[in-house]
């Protein structure tokens, strides 16, 4: 994210939340629509502008970068509110999301497939973030994210080599994926790798992850950066 916004100083974050992956090293003006996601920003963070993607109460070109992380798939209007982030954004755009078919090459959706069919139809595909941010003018990059081992960030694939997470309810409870999908389905998959666990079987299949420092999994940042006005 830092790479991506580059020389950028001014930064709307939209959809910020309570503001993680918020740059700490540039001047941020935060847009999140929530009132108590606004309430749990630290003290300190960047001002939080009550409004959403789609309709930004801002002038053109009034930020270098406008940055938008997890949120795309919230908005009511994701085209409409890519081509805000654009017109309110100098020279970059950045968004973090979800390429949510390849969740099909993580293993914990070989035990609960559900979670595929449940994460396509809430993100937005890929190819259409890049076709509306790659209009006339713009430059559009799509790279994969690498996720360390001992991620902090309690996503689903920051689990990749702790497998024994899943059996947590508190860790399951954190992972919407898994929320949404069918709770019967959960329970039969979160069963299924207990055994597995038991027995050796997941570390036959998929133990050389245990020693992976990272891994390129579904998660993309998408940079636009304007090639010319
Ligand atoms: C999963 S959170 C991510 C928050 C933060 N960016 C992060 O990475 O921790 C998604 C956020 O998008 C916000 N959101 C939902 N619809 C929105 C919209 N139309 N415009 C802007 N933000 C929206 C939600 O209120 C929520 O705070």
């Amino acid at each position: 994210m830092r790479d991506a916004l580059g020389e950028c100083r001014t930064v709307l974050n939209v959809g910020a939340g309570a503001g993680s992956y918020e740059p700490v090293d540039r001047y941020v003006v935060a847009v999140e629509p929530s009132r108590s996601m606004r309430a749990q920003r630290p003290q300190g963070a960047a001002p939080a502008v009550d409004a959403t993607a789609e309709r930004l109460p801002f002038d053109e070109e009034s930020f270098d970068a406008a940055m938008a992380v997890m949120t795309v798939h919230q908005w009511q209007d994701v085209t409409q509110g890519l081509k805000e982030l654009q017109r309110v954004a100098r020279d970059a755009v950045v968004v973090m999301t979800l390429d949510a078919p390849a969740l099909r090459d993580f293993w914990l959706t070989d035990y609960i497939p559900e979670v595929v069919d449940v994460e396509v139809t809430r993100f937005p595909p890929i190819e259409l973030i890049a076709r509306v941010l790659g209009g006339k003018g713009w430059a559009v990059d799509v790279a994969p994210v690498p996720v360390p081992r001992d991620c902090t960030d309690g996503f689903g694939e920051a689990f990749y080599a702790r497998p024994e997470a899943f059996l947590d309810p508190t860790i399951r409870r954190a992972t919407s994926g898994l929320v949404l999908s069918p709770p019967a389905a959960v329970e039969r998959g979160i069963e299924r790798l207990r055994e597995d666990l038991a027995s050796g079987v997941w570390d036959k299949e998929y133990g050389l992850l245990r020693a992976l420092p990272q891994r390129r999994g579904a998660i993309r940042l998408i940079t636009a950066t304007r090639i010319q006005r």
